[in-house]
């Protein structure tokens, strides 16, 4: 059974009071669910203060990491090295809105992938088709296009313990258009089949393949209790209490 996985992508967004009360409804939830991880990721400029605040069954992590991994002269950026260094244990990797705005092709986050393995991270690769690729009926094609440079970056199978996907359909993206439960365990099955056959059997049954778009607490059930469905990265909903019920639709899976 895989554990499900409840990632928070708070994105851009928090101001010191808006941290505070994120932090402040998390810790006043009940019990995480014992068959689910959750993870945190906020703004950099707030690691500190949330990892010391926050509750100690909810890890945290960047957003991001620099394509280098050693600490040195990058100004503006951060590395592995020095995401480790601080006790955070995660990052999430090729979020659509990076590939749009910071224009990171799929070799940069497969290298990037590589680089915070070796540094001992975990990581969230996101990956994920457009609209217009949707129409086109390419969803399959450009989500295998954006997996097959992880696949070649992960060069030692245990590493794959340490590795996450999400798919997030970029136009479920901020929109309130969610995947609906047969669209997102459509892809989410047939990545699974392909997987199968790039990294075996073992692994693909492994790994933890999360949704992400639009997730709410209104419709996190019904996708969770997909098969292939192993969790979630919210953005929206994760900045608000309604994020401590999306963490209890787990519960759900424990039950299938
Ligand atoms: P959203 O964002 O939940 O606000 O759609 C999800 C994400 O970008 O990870």
């Amino acid at each position: 059974m895989r554990k499900i996985f409840i990632g928070g992508n708070w994105k851009c967004n928090g101001t010191t009071k808006k941290v505070g009360e994120i932090v402040a409804f998390l810790n006043k939830g009940g019990d995480i669910p014992s068959n689910a991880e959750v993870v945190v990721a906020p703004p950099s400029l707030h690691i500190g203060s949330v990892s010391e605040t926050l509750r100690k069954d909810i890890q945290v992590s960047v957003q991001n990491i620099w394509i280098e991994p050693a600490a040195g002269a990058w100004t503006g950026e951060i590395t592995a090295d020095l995401v480790k260094d601080f006790g955070v244990n995660w990052t999430i990797l090729g979020h659509s809105e990076r590939r749009k705005y910071n224009h990171e092709s799929s070799e940069i986050v497969a290298k990037k992938l590589a680089v915070a393995l070796k540094a001992g991270l975990n990581i969230i690769a996101c990956v994920g088709e457009t609209l217009e690729e949707r129409e086109a009926d390419k969803t399959m094609d450009v989500v295998i296009s954006q997996m097959a440079p992880i696949v070649a970056a992960v060069s030692n199978p245990s590493d794959w313990d340490r590795v996450v996907i999400a798919y997030e359909p970029v136009w479920a993206i901020g929109t309130g258009k969610t995947a609906s439960p047969e669209q997102a365990q459509e892809v989410h099955g047939n990545l699974r089949v392909w997987l199968n056959e790039k990294v075996g059997k073992e692994i693909a049954e492994k790994l933890r393949i999360i949704y992400g778009g639009s997730v709410t607490a209104k419709n996190c059930n019904d996708l969770i209790t997909k098969g292939d469905i192993d969790g979630f990265l919210v953005g929206g909903a994760s900045l608000q209490p309604d994020f401590l019920t999306i963490i209890e639709s787990a519960k759900l899976k424990a039950k299938m």
